[in-house]
């Protein structure tokens, strides 16, 4: 499949940092065992990752404006073309040695996700999605799951960690869910997980408190590969309030229901 000069840059970008971020992550096994711990040094190959995406994209296309998580938001001389991105998502795996993490970067065109990018370089799965050119994994196309039955379904969701607000939503959440269907994930990579929808992996996936560049790349790879994308509630935009919810058309509905608590 032949994609945009974009994404071809995307890709360029991504799997750059994703060799610095392997060899990184070579590192991080040996101190493990450190009293000091790989903390420091984990910040440290996050930020020099998003030095990496940034120098490539700003280099490639220097007028789109930019918001990396480690960097913030920059205004470019184009006001409707801005790079969203996640350097290292799953930092928490990283940090503890396992092998889930991914590069996140999406391109946004006045307001809508055009072109979106994961690579999980520990596994050299490269997801992207163009719209209108379909979602892939390496040169396999993507198409979401085709199971219909709650019961069958798996589900990914992130469980909020140290002071965030929605860990009760959350629990309640899971009371509801889990006694309706096969199973529920916790992998600690968000991009990973709406990748993973894309590929059929998980039958639905959803989260709150999120942030742009953690779902923009993925939003996209969804939508592109056949499966339904929403905030949790009517109205609520995902990439605006941080609360999605993913999932087969079959599944969806139902899906959703539970969540919201009806
Ligand atoms: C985190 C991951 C995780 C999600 C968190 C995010 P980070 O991103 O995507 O799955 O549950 O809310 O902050 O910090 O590893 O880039
Ligand atoms: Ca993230
Ligand atoms: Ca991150």
């Amino acid at each position: 499949m032949q994609g945009s000069a974009n994404l071809n840059l995307m890709i360029k970008a991504a799997r750059k940092a994703g060799r610095a971020l392997v060899k990184d992550f070579r590192e991080v096994e040996n101190l493990q065992v450190s009293t000091k711990g790989p903390g420091d040094f984990v910040s440290k190959a996050d930020r020099e990752a998003e030095r990496i995406i940034k120098e490539e994209l700003m280099n490639g296309r220097p007028t789109y404006g930019w918001l990396g998580e480690e960097t913030g938001a920059t205004e470019g001389a184009d006001p409707t073309r801005r790079w969203i991105v996640d350097p290292l998502d799953g930092t928490t795996n990283f940090l503890h040695g396992m092998p889930h993490w991914a590069v996140s970067i999406a391109l946004e065109h006045k307001g809508e996700i055009v072109t979106g990018v994961v690579y999980d370089a520990a596994k050299d799965e490269l997801f992207w999605a163009e719209k209108g050119a379909g979602a892939w994994m390496n040169d396999k196309r993507l198409r979401v799951s085709g199971r219909r039955n709650l019961h069958e379904a798996v589900f990914a969701t992130g469980v909020p960690f140290g002071a965030k607000v929605t860990l009760p939503l959350m629990l309640q959440d899971l009371a509801r869910l889990m006694p309706a269907c096969a199973g529920v994930r916790r992998w600690g990579a968000a991009s990973l997980d709406l990748a993973y929808v894309a590929a059929g992996r998980y039958d639905g996936y959803w989260e709150r408190e999120l942030s742009a560049w953690d779902i923009a790349a993925g939003l996209i790879i969804v939508k592109e590969a056949g499966g339904m994308v929403g905030g949790i509630f009517d109205g609520q935009s995902p990439l605006d309030t941080g609360a999605l919810l993913v999932a087969n058309d079959a599944l969806y509905a139902p899906f959703r229901k539970i969540i919201q608590g009806a």
